[in-house]
């Protein structure tokens, strides 16, 4: 005997036929992704594949020019970016976004009045150190001083305090040493347990695979391999080793 159908759950983020570009230049073609809630998504592929254009596209800094955008079935490709920012999915872009002069403490502070107000902030804080003990270490220190991954840690804190439905993380491991990655992605994986979606942009494969359930696999702006992270096999022609 069959059980009752069943229908399958709305995915949290969906990408259908999108493509994209800058100006006349087209840099994604036709890309179709989703991601279901509570999953973590590997988006891969080598420099100029597409990977941050569609980061950009689900956080609504890019319009697709054809195609749609879904988030829990709402179509979003049409939304301003605040809008989208509002509905719970935070882009932690490439690269470091901190106030160079002000403290670390000053930088978490200010972000984190302005999310939780006053109050709130005092507990916000407290969590931040326990999730990057480091930071905690050098509350004092100029964020500009800081080293790239210190810095990296620093943006990555005032999200993850407050984790949102869906995480967009372009390129976190880029330049970090591996203990430094190691520490990021055990937040990663405490987020994911606590049920944010992730979707995680990289361009070295190692550690995203460990942590993610699904792959996508771009190459020059195309869906050149789409699956659970265990069919991904051998694809090494795509995929870079992470270094070191
Ligand atoms: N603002 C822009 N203006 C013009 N072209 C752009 C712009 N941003 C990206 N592109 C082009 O779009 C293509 C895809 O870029 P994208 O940044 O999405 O690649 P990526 O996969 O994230 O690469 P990387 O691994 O180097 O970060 C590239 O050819 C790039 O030069
Ligand atoms: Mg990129």
């Amino acid at each position: 005997m069959t059980g009752p159908s069943r229908i399958p759950p709305v995915p949290l983020l969906e990408l259908r036929d999108v493509s994209a570009g800058y100006g006349p230049f087209r840099a994604i073609f036709d890309v179709s992704l989703e991601i279901a809630e509570g999953k973590v998504l590997a988006l891969l592929g080598s420099n100029g594949a597409g990977k941050t254009t569609i980061a950009r596209i689900a956080s609504g800094l890019v319009r697709p020019t054809s195609g749609e955008v879904f988030f829990e079935g709402v179509r979003i490709d049409k939304f301003r970016a605040y809008r989208i920012a509002r509905l719970g999915i935070v882009h932690a872009p490439e690269g470091r976004s901190v106030f160079a002069s002000l403290s670390v403490e000053e930088n978490l502070v200010l972000s984190f009045r302005r999310e939780f107000g006053r109050r709130g902030a005092s507990a916000a804080l407290d969590r931040a150190y326990e999730l990057f003990p480091r930071l905690g270490e050098r509350r004092k220190q100029v964020a500009g001083t800081l080293s790239g991954g210190e810095q990296r840690m620093l943006s990555l804190a005032r999200v993850l305090v407050h984790p949102p439905r869906l995480l967009i993380a372009d390129e976190l491991s880029l330049g970090l040493a591996p203990i430094i990655i190691d520490e990021v992605y055990r937040n990663l994986a405490a987020v994911r347990d606590a049920g944010t979606t992730l979707l995680l942009v990289e361009q070295y494969v190692g550690h995203a695979l460990q942590i993610a359930d699904e792959v996508a696999v771009l190459t020059k702006g195309t869906v050149a391999f789409r699956g659970p992270t265990d069919d991904l096999g051998d694809l090494s022609e795509w995929l870079l080793p992470t270094p070191g």
